[in-house]
């Protein structure tokens, strides 16, 4: 590959990453499996440590396979100093929270989190002595300043917020925390950094679920986790002081998965505002909360900070109640019932937020649906939606 560094997102997902070296003569970088490495030498063994990224080692601390995905990771995130994969995106969350966090810090963290983020501050958080408070994701970079405490540490974000869509004002939260030394993190998850540069527009550390539109085939768990400079180091030490690992062959999919992120993702794009504009028409719907939809709370933020929208909204059903959602859910024959999101294939899900809320609990008309459109022809999943409304009772 040549020296010059492309600009555009798209040229880069097909280009970094894959350094000669590591390609030795073939497009991908290799899988490359080991344990053990052997040296030459012990001069040579020496040399290898302490491990770092691009120097051979021990099993552990990787091979060119892992190194060229968070090369890669890292130059979609101008302004960042690296990245770290984790074995899953909820591993990713962990280590980036406690390498930042110490004994009688204060997090504050975003009521409209990923559920099994607030399992993690509610339960090994509190273990550990910091205490978390949660916010409301609409608060103004103002009114969570008035929230700070003598101990706060640390502000995480998820924009836009699990199951409800929320979109936070990233860049405000960020200004308002790096004046007064906070460290902030957001969960990158719904639009990637092809979507939202989350280092440039201020986040310390950006956290990606790659489970989802990175692999982009529903056949691998992983995150990543990308640093600004100020923060890379300590990261990369509580990631490797805690063992975290991710196998070679996992990390081959997920860079071939991440070649073709751009066209995935736009495609997700269509798909999911066709449907959402469909679905806004009917009846039966009362509410979109899809980030591009002005009814969404937040939209200002999406319109000014990303440059596209993802796969994943809800809508708000006109009346009825959970049982007859959960009818609606079981009716639909093109989308599959499951956790997770960001494969090629369409999945609805029933989402009740009540009991996940603490800080901000928001009233909708009706029950919700989660909805992720897949890369099918958007008129199918409309002619599916359609034959499962029909029988939604009329409120
Ligand atoms: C927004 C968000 N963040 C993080 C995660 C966790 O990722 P993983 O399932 O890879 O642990 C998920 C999983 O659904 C998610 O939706």
């Amino acid at each position: 590959m040549s020296d010059k560094k492309p600009t555009h997102p798209d040229t880069k997902l097909v280009q970094s990453g894959r350094r000669k070296e590591w390609l030795r003569g073939m497009v991908n970088v290799p899988v490359s499996r080991t344990s053990t490495v052997l040296f030459e030498s012990i001069e040579q063994m020496h040399a290898g440590y302490p491990p770092e990224d691009g120097r051979l080692s021990y099993g552990r601390n990787g091979t060119w396979t892992q190194w060229s995905l968070a090369e890669a990771l890292t130059e979609l995130e101008p302004g960042a100093a690296g990245t770290r994969l984790f074995p899953s995106g909820s591993a990713a969350v962990a280590i980036a929270l406690t390498s930042v966090l110490s004994p009688g810090d204060e997090l504050l963290m975003v009521d409209s989190a990923y559920g099994p983020t607030r399992l993690f501050c509610d339960r090994e958080l509190k273990r550990l002595g910091i205490s978390t408070r949660y916010y409301d994701p609409l608060a103004t970079p103002e009114e969570l300043a008035a929230l700070l405490s003598d101990n706060t540490r640390a502000i995480f974000m998820e924009s836009p917020g699990s199951l409800t869509f929320e979109v936070q004002n990233v860049p405000g939260i960020c200004a308002m925390a790096k004046e007064r030394g906070l460290t902030t993190l957001l969960d990158n998850t719904w639009a990637t950094s092809f979507f939202f540069l989350a280092i440039e527009k201020g986040v310390d550390l950006s956290i990606v679920a790659c489970t989802k539109y990175v692999s982009g085939h529903s056949d691998l768990m992983m995150g990543a986790v990308t640093a600004a400079p100020s923060h890379f180091e300590r990261l990369s030490r509580t990631g490797r002081s805690f063992g975290q690992y991710v196998s070679p062959d996992d990390a081959y999919l997920a860079a071939r998965g991440l070649r073709t992120l751009g066209v995935r993702l736009r495609q997700h794009e269509l798909g999911a505002v066709k449907v959402a504009h469909w679905l806004k028409d009917q009846p039966q719907v009362a509410l979109i909360l899809h980030p591009a939809f002005d009814e969404c709370p937040g939209h200002e933020h999406w319109r000014r900070d990303f440059s596209g929208s993802s796969g994943l909204f809800s809508f708000a059903l006109k009346g009825g109640d959970e049982a007859a959602r959960d009818r609606l859910v079981d009716s639909l024959e093109l989308f599959g019932i499951g956790y997770s999101w960001g494969g090629f294939e369409s999945l609805a899900v029933p989402a009740d937020v009540d009991q996940l809320r603490t800080a901000a609990r928001r009233q909708y008309p009706g029950p919700l649906v989660r909805l992720h459109i897949g890369l099918e022809d958007p008129d199918d999943l409309i002619a599916d939606l359609a034959t499962a409304l029909a029988d939604y009772p009329a409120s």
